[in-house]
């Protein structure tokens, strides 16, 4: 039934190979952290929830050993490092590129057919970076961070409804940042009735307002970024994937051409399957969406470019 990888045993890794061990997505489950006896540790607490859970895959942590990572189909990256106060967000991304090119070099020695799926922040530019040094195409490597903002959004919106969350349908795309993030609430339903039926623009606005703040909102209460949403939003990808479910789920893919927008790794629709991002979907946007899109594509650029800056692309 196949083998999953998941690179970096933290709060959001760990969470992630929690839910594909419950929701058996595959039969075997990988976590590979560099901390010593961190991953051994994680796995063995979900392998000791197996008897009551009802679930029986294989879990292996280990320490740096990308021999046991070998013949994954699917890696999901999301080691990184927070930023600490008085590092700079240049800081940041110099060291979070580094952990990125070096995992993805190790797991591809060892997985050369895998579709890798990127979580660590920032992760727009972080694919960017995963799909261009690792040159695999951009089927096979693209990010997850609009499926969280969507869950987000649509948990929002079901509450300011009144509504069942599985009526209600909502998607988040453009840059997964607070700024660069685009609720579409014009294209969001209940049960393909625009949601502009059932509630005011000033309730609507703070669906939205709420959604682009939702990860620091998190951050603010927990005084760290979330997990439990994180890691089941990539877990679900990695669903789509490993059953060829051909879900449409927003994600972080490289562009070219489509929403007028080339060499660039940024949150749209996405068919997700056996193949990985098999399709893009381009929605029709509003002018006010389209020019919303083109900002966020700009503001990703930016910190794109950061990459070239420090001299690791
Ligand atoms: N894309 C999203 O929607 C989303 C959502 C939440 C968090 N994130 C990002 O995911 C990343 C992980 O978040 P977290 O809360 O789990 O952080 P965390 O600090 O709890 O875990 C990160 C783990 O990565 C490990 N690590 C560092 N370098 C490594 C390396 N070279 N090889 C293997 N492991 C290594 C660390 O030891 C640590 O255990 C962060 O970059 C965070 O910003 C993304």
């Amino acid at each position: 039934m196949g083998k999953v990888t998941v690179i970096g045993a933290g709060n959001v890794g760990a969470t992630c190979a929690n839910a594909l061990a419950l929701r058996k997505v595959a039969s075997e489950v990988v976590l590979i952290d560099i901390k010593e006896g961190l991953s051994e540790g994680k796995m063995l607490d979900i392998y000791q929830t197996s008897a009551v859970m009802d679930f029986n895959v294989r879990l292996t942590g280990v320490t740096d050993d990308y021999t046991a990572t070998e013949g994954s189909d699917v890696v999901v990256i999301t080691s990184g490092v927070p930023r600490k106060p008085g590092m700079t967000r240049e800081e940041l991304i110099g060291v979070n590129a580094g952990i990125v090119k070096k995992v993805m070099r190790e797991a591809i020695e060892y997985s050369p057919d895998a579709i890798f799926l990127v979580v660590a922040n920032p992760m727009d530019t972080m694919t960017y970076l995963a799909l261009r040094s690792s040159g695999l195409p951009s089927s096979r490597v693209f990010g997850m961070g609009g499926h969280l903002d969507s869950s987000r959004f649509r948990c929002y919106l079901s509450k300011a409804l009144g509504a069942s969350m599985s009526d209600v349908d909502g998607m988040v795309i453009g840059g997964h940042g607070d700024t660069t993030m685009i609720p579409l609430i014009d294209k969001a339903s209940w049960r393909g009735v625009p949601v502009s039926k059932f509630a005011s623009a000033e309730v609507l606005g703070k669906v939205v307002a709420d959604t682009m703040v939702g990860g620091a909102t998190l951050t603010g209460l927990l005084g760290t970024s979330a997990w439990y949403a994180p890691g089941a939003a990539a877990a679900n990808v990695v669903e789509s994937i490993m059953f060829d479910l051909k879900k449409v789920i927003p994600s972080c893919v490289a562009l070219d051409g489509e929403y007028g927008q080339k060499d660039i790794c940024i949150g749209v629709p996405t068919v997700i399957g056996r193949g990985g991002a098999e399709r893009i979907i381009e929605l029709d946007l509003s002018a006010d969406e389209a020019a919303k899109f083109a900002a966020s594509a700009d503001a990703v650029r930016k910190t794109n470019a950061v990459l070239n800056e420090i001299g690791v692309l």
